[in-house]
């Protein structure tokens, strides 16, 4: 019999059990993509999701956003098990729009040719009232600080306020979870940085769950949680620093670990300096300099 705590079934924004997931080729061949995953997501949290390319990170993002349908295993969406035979179309609408996608080309995103008539082409479609479609559209430009430009073209835009618009989409549906899929990788560093900034933001302030797919360590850094992708499964799971200072193993899967960890770690491993490399930041980094300089010079502290 399951004996669940229903308070924490409901902590989990998404439970994933034993998924797999085989793209199938005109010939019939199937190709496995995503391989037994088992992964709970807790509700309010900021999960990076980092893996080379082709290992399956797009593909398991679609299928929690419910765009494919698994071949096995179960996903539940805010409690409720979606891969159940007897599921309604109502119900999958209901839950599909819990979790909402934004993805790497802001240009594909866009519909309309007037920025608030972009926002609110999502609320439009499913039917809500003009006068609630007009206050969601309102708070979700507020909420990517773009309400300046309710009424420009999103042509005028620039790719990271195109991808504001298209991250303000999806809130005017009142997502519970936004799963990224390499949002910043066509932005140059100042409109990554604002869709960073976005992105921290309705995490922080506005408790949406993040599940951000990125190639950026210094963006994985900032998440509660990373995960590790490869060959369709993941293999390291953890906070940024338990998962960073794997650096064997995360260059094994032809990654990268921040480049103060890399640099932390080359002096662990090929000068023999006794430095930590569990380290993400700058400033750690000095301290821990500050204190070998300090116990190899008889306690004198560099200043
Ligand atoms: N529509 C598709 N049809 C067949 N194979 C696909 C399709 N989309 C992706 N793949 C294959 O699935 C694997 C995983 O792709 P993807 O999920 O896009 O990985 P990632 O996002 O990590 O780069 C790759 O080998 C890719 O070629
Ligand atoms: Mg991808």
């Amino acid at each position: 019999m399951e004996c669940r705590n229903p308070d924490a079934v409901r902590d989990q924004i998404l439970e994933v059990r034993d998924l797999c997931y085989s793209y199938k080729a005109e010939n019939g061949t199937l190709t496995p993509v995503i391989r037994n995953v088992s992964l709970s997501v807790q509700r309010g949290s900021f999960v990076a999701i980092l893996g080379h390319n082709g290992s399956g990170k797009s593909t398991f993002a679609k299928l929690l956003n419910m765009i494919l349908t698994p071949q096995s295993g179960s996903l539940r969406i805010d409690g409720t098990e979606t891969l159940r035979e007897d599921i309604t179309e109502e119900e999958i609408f209901a839950l599909r729009r819990k979790i909402g996608m934004v993805f790497q080309n802001p240009d594909n995103q866009m519909v309309a040719t007037i920025v608030e008539e972009d926002v609110a082409f999502g609320p439009e479609n499913i039917g809500i009232p003009p006068e609630e479609i007009r206050q969601r559209v309102d708070s979700a430009l507020r909420a990517v600080n773009m309400t300046e430009f309710a009424k420009h073209s999103p042509s005028q835009l620039s790719g990271g306020q195109k991808q504001r618009i298209a991250i303000a989409g999806i809130l005017a549906l009142l997502p519970d979870c936004i799963v990224f899929d390499e949002p910043t990788s066509m932005l140059d560093p100042a409109g990554r940085a604002e869709v960073m900034d976005t992105i921290l933001k309705l995490n922080r302030e506005k408790g949406i769950t993040v599940l951000l797919i990125t190639h950026y360590m210094d963006e994985a850094v900032q998440a509660d949680r990373v995960l590790v992708m490869d060959h369709g499964s993941f293999i390291l799971d953890g906070t940024p620093r338990e998962v960073f200072s794997q650096v064997e193993k995360i260059k094994e899967v032809g990654l990268d670990v921040p480049q103060v960890t890399e640099l932390m770690y080359r002096l662990h491993k090929d000068a023999h300096l006794e430095v930590p490399y569990d380290i993400l930041h700058s400033r750690e980094a000095v301290d821990a300099l500050k204190l070998l300089y300090a116990k190899e010079n008889g306690g004198s502290a560099l200043g």
